[in-house]
């Protein structure tokens, strides 16, 4: 049997803007279904990253392959949320339904399902500025997922909200990428954040970023937020800010 070729997969891979060397040189694969945490020193070259693999941005040298059976997409979440606040709830998360030409009918429907999920059923005909942050989020994600990607991109999606809703988003989607299984690419800054919700969590250097350490949290799957009172739990994200503490060191030198 053969392994499935990876979703995604970076080789030697750099960015430059300018006289900044922003990334790179990184390798990086992701396989089929796994989720994929990357966390690294603020500057470090991150959003580039993503920014590449939602093709938003292009390589200086080397390459990165994203391989969809079209017509699935990639999808990326920004930090922002990125919604429009012009338009509905419903027409947001409708969004890339629309561009994708599926029909006004079945896109309503599907929209209104991942409005359901996210337990926002009762929004569909509200505009975002009516929404709380946590809720904003959560138009964003199902706007990303009613598209049936099969990659998610997120960028530091949780980083705008309070700790507690941070908390009840990242299990939301834990629950819910472990149910889809869809292969997804994670930023974040929350060394928590990447043990909960990671397959493997990749730890990246200071600018240029570079991938210095990874490791697997030895948490089966189905997991839940419960993982985060175990004694191994505090032991990984020690080691992981062990790793991150001398980078984020350099980081805070003013040039
Ligand atoms: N469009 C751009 N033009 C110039 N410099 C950029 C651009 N995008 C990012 N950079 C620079 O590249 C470096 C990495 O940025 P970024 O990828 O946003 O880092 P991170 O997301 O890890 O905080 C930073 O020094 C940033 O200022
Ligand atoms: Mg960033």
């Amino acid at each position: 049997m053969h392994p499935e070729p990876p979703k995604l997969q970076a080789h030697d891979l750099t960015r430059t803007f300018g006289t900044t060397h922003a990334l790179g040189p990184l390798d990086l694969t992701v396989t089929p279904g796994e989720f994929v945490c990357v966390v690294g020193p603020s500057g470090c070259g991150k959003s580039t990253l993503l920014r590449i693999a939602a093709g938003l941005t292009r390589p200086s040298t080397g390459t990165l392959e994203i391989r969809t059976s079209s017509p699935r997409p990639a999808a990326m979440i920004f930090q922002d949320y990125g919604i429009h606040d012009w338009k509905t709830v419903l027409a947001n998360v409708r969004f890339g339904l629309d561009i994708q030409k599926v029909p006004r009918k079945e896109a309503n429907t599907r929209a209104r399902d991942w409005l359901t999920r996210m337990g926002l059923a009762d929004f569909a005909d509200a505009y975002p500025s009516a929404l709380s942050g946590g809720m904003r989020q959560r138009v964003a994600i199902a706007r990303a997922l009613a598209v049936e990607p099969e990659i998610l991109l997120m960028d530091e999606p949780f980083a705008a909200l309070d700790a507690q809703l941070r908390t009840i988003l990242q299990d939301e989607l834990l629950a819910l990428t472990q149910s889809t299984h869809t292969t997804t690419l994670f930023i974040t800054h929350s060394l928590e954040e990447a043990i909960v919700l990671g397959d493997r969590v990749l730890v990246m250097s200071a600018r240029p970023g570079r991938v210095i350490a990874e490791r697997r949290p030895p948490f089966p799957r189905p997991r839940t937020g419960g993982i985060r009172s175990t004694p191994e739990f505090n032991a990984l994200k020690g080691e992981l800010w062990d790793l991150l503490r001398g980078e984020v060191h350099q980081e805070a030198i003013p040039a």
